[in-house]
């Protein structure tokens, strides 16, 4: 990147210009059926949108959209405390960049390669003070790591996430995650469903409670499962013995027709009651849709497209801008309806 962006907004232009006919990088990435990503899905290349009709990815932003904050204002001035603790490492935000991978879907290395990509993630949420995940695609092999070797270079401040391929190599992906000294490691359990792993004959395949328990035992890791959709899916990872698990989609890109995520959120934090740490994704944007999610019951939340096209406009300091821009757009949320640090929040913010 020769010109640093100063701006989201420029950040958000160039990305525009460099995404042309992918995404329409319009002022909210909402997965609607009139949008350019959409317009791919449907015997076209996946692309940016979502899978089939489109409406698994567009849920997430509606469920969403149907909730209310409550705002409350009288008490004395206070700043709010955003800080999250992750595995016993220190955020500045309960906000993180998702584990999404494959240029392909997004331009292919014209307009950023996956070793440029993976950085600008890792890096420029490290300068905001959060960290990246970086996923798993048909391009990635244990001899081209190149998710791990981003963390790695940033000493281990990261996540990786694996798909749920051969046992033997994903436990082989965990001890190279393990030597790059990550904060934690993880199965995308959806990841079969993956339409780039199915172009490109990479084999994925669901994945029993046995062999999950498997996984968690082979690392010394922390193990998060992600792809969790439903309550059923929610008590067999506790027994799995994982120390997390993602309420996730896959930003509707495996299975067309589900809910979205704010819709089953409450209903699995419930069912789970605190035997797992849970977090979550699918449509958040903005600082209000973090204060639903967190007042939903999730600890924290990751952030999918909107962290590619930061990454496309403006390299780590295009990714760094847009994870600043969250984190003050949550304590303004926090302020308006009177929560002053995370653990305040409880669904009694919500409306319907
Ligand atoms: C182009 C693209 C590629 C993705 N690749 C992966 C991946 O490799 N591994 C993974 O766990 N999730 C992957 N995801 C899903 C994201 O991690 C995340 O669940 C989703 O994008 C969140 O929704 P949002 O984009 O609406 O924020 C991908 C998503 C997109 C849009």
């Amino acid at each position: 990147m020769s010109e640093e962006p100063l701006t989201l907004n420029q950040v958000r232009k160039n990305a525009k210009a460099k995404m042309k006919g992918i995404c329409g990088v319009f002022g909210v990435c909402d997965g609607e059926p009139n949008r350019i990503c959409q317009g791919n899905s449907y015997g076209k290349p996946l692309g940016f949108g979502g899978i089939g009709s489109g409406e698994s990815f567009a849920n997430n932003s509606r469920a969403l959209k149907a909730i209310r904050l409550k705002m409350n204002l009288i008490s004395e001035h206070f700043i709010p405390d955003t800080n999250y603790n992750f595995f016993g490492h220190e955020l500045a935000m309960p906000i993180m960049g998702g584990s999404v991978s494959g240029v392909n879907s997004f331009g292919g290395d014209k307009v950023i390669t996956e070793v440029d990509f993976c950085n600008a993630v890792i890096q420029g949420c490290k300068l905001a003070g959060s960290i990246g995940w970086r996923g798993d695609t048909y391009s990635y092999k244990l001899a081209c790591p190149y998710g791990l070797n981003a963390i790695a270079e940033s000493d281990g401040s990261g996540v990786k996430i694996v798909k749920p391929r051969e046992q033997e190599v994903i436990k082989e992906y965990f001890k190279c995650a393990e030597q790059s000294k990550v904060y934690a490691v993880g199965i995308d359990i959806d990841g079969f469903g993956s339409y780039m792993m199915a172009k490109h004959n990479c084999p994925v395949f669901r994945k029993n409670q046995k062999e999950l328990k498997e996984l968690v035992q082979s690392t010394t890791l922390p193990v998060i499962l992600k792809g969790i959709m439903t309550v059923e899916d929610a008590l067999m990872a506790v027994k799995t013995g994982a120390s997390a698990i993602v309420v996730s989609n896959h930003g509707g890109r495996v299975l067309d027709c589900t809910p979205g995520t704010a819709s089953v959120l409450a209903e699995i934090v419930k069912t789970v009651d605190g035997k797992i740490k849970i977090l979550v994704d699918g449509g958040v944007r903005t600082g209000f849709d973090v204060l639903k999610m967190l007042a939903l019951g999730a600890e924290a939340v990751l952030i999918g497209r909107d962290i590619v096209r930061a990454a496309i406009g403006g390299g780590s300091r295009g990714v760094q801008l847009q994870m600043e821009y969250l984190q003050k757009d949550l304590a303004k949320a926090m302020l308006m309806t009177g929560v002053r640090s995370l653990q305040d929040i409880t669904p009694v913010l919500l409306m319907k």
